[in-house]
């Protein structure tokens, strides 16, 4: 078991270059299954849910060839299994999309549901909902398991009652080759909707209007080997954003995509923050204390939830009252507990997070209870005095490439321990 241990304080300054997409790349990755040749993909992030989808993609029959850190050869000529088990499935939200892909080309999955954040319940009405309208009939199997079965996909309209992420991406996956045409309204629009529908796309696939809130998608009979590049990741770009606001600092993000980022940029800029726009980076840079104000998470191209636990950090010590209202998800604020054990003040109403800025955070130890609830533990260290161990980092490492080595390089304190070594530091 290892932590992180940050002292705090330092202003974080240079350039920092993004990875790619986490969550493009674990809806391209199972995408593959559907393709008859080998794919070559570049740009993907080194994290441990990118090396959990591979798992599962040579679990059922993959050749997979990393040809360096960054870029993967995927043959699924041979590929041969429909069955993905619970130790494959639990680790991540992602391992749905196998029943889309699986059922796509063999007309059969069997996935155990998926594990990944807990955010209270995270129900798959919507994905069923586009699998039965394709002519897929869905039942729950013993062990937590589902089966979806399909003698041939058809083409039909999907209304998605709400807007889901994980619903159109499995919409998508089964309805590039089923026989006619599909329409997906009320679509999700986020960035990585988009990559996929480009991906696809690049393999012959017929899908139109992604990045609206209505796709769709005439069905081809064959998908070939492609090469493709993930887009860089929008949040990781955000937490940078974040944690060069938090520590007063100045840091040049590169490898991004400034569009993916506006609804982030202006909540920046509305509390003071600076920020210069280039064709492929960003400049954040704050010079003078934060400004309150009131944010609330949307559906893209709103405010992203993957970003409410960062800008909670910067509410935190801003001067005067915020309210931070989460309407994606019920349950995203399990990560205050752990903030408030570093001065944070706040209260929590359900969705709503009213935060009493204060002068400034003291280091402590914390948790980190989810992916972007510990990333924010990462960016309240940095800003805060003294010195915050983080324990549970396995979170974190699901979603952000070599962050240790990124931080240090912007002037961030941060290194990498094992617990015992802690104990020891800690009873001297
Ligand atoms: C994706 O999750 C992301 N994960 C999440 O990012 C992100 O928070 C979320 O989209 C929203 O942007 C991946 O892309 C792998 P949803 P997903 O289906 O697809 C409800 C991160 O930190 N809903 O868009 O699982 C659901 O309960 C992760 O990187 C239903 O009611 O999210 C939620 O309230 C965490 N029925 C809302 O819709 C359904 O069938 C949006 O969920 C499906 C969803």
């Amino acid at each position: 078991m290892e932590k992180f241990r940050i002292i705090g304080g330092n202003r974080l300054c240079g350039q920092v270059d993004i990875s790619g997409a986490k969550n493009a790349a674990v809806a391209v990755l199972p995408a593959t299954v559907l393709i008859d040749g080998v794919c070559r993909i570049e740009n993907i992030p080194n994290i441990a849910d990118v090396t959990n989808t591979l798992k599962i993609l040579k679990y059922l029959g993959s050749k997979v060839r990393y040809i360096n850190k960054n870029t993967v050869e995927i043959d699924n000529r041979n590929i041969f299994g429909y069955i993905v088990p619970h130790d494959l499935a639990r680790h991540m939200r992602a391992s749905y999309y196998f029943i889309g892909a699986l059922l796509s080309r063999f007309g059969i999955a069997r996935v155990s549901m998926p594990g990944g954040c807990n955010f209270g319940v995270r129900p798959i009405d919507q994905h069923i909902k586009g699998f039965n309208a394709l002519g897929a009939t869905v039942s729950p199997m013993e062990n937590g398991m589902i089966e979806v079965v399909a003698n041939r996909l058809v083409g039909n309209s999907i209304y998605l009652d709400i807007v889901s992420v994980g619903a159109t991406v499995n919409a998508m996956l089964c309805a590039v080759k089923s026989r006619g045409f599909t329409i997906i309204e009320n679509a999700a629009k986020e960035p990585h909707i988009v990559d996929l529908a480009n991906f696809l796309n690049s393999a012959g696939a017929d899908i139109r209007g992604a990045g609206t809130d209505v796709i769709k998608v005439r069905g081809v009979d064959h998908l070939y080997g492609t090469t493709y590049s993930i887009i860089p990741d929008q949040i990781e770009a955000g937490t940078y954003m974040a944690a060069a606001a938090a520590t007063g600092g100045d840091v040049l993000i590169r490898n991004v995509i400034p569009k993916h980022l506006e609804s982030i940029t202006a909540k920046l800029q509305e509390m003071g923050v600076y920020i210069e726009e280039y064709d492929d980076s960003i400049r954040v840079c704050r010079p003078e204390p934060l400004i309150h104000c009131n944010v609330k998470t949307m559906p893209h191209p709103g405010f992203p939830t993957d970003m409410q636990p960062q800008i909670s950090v910067l509410l935190s010590i801003a001067k005067g009252t915020s309210i931070l209202t989460e309407s994606v998800w019920d349950n995203r604020f399990r990560y205050v507990d752990e903030l408030r054990r570093m001065g944070v003040q706040v209260q929590v109403d359900g969705k709503v997070a009213v935060f009493q800025g204060v002068d400034y955070l003291t280091g402590a130890p914390v948790k980190a209870t989810d992916l972007r609830g510990g990333i924010a533990m990462v960016i309240a260290a940095l800003a805060a005095r003294g010195k915050t161990e983080i324990e549970d980092i396995q979170h974190i490492e699901r979603g952000y490439e070599n962050i240790v080595d990124k931080l240090a390089q912007l002037g961030g304190d941060i290194c990498r321990i094992v617990v015992s070594d802690s104990v020891a530091v800690r009873a001297l």
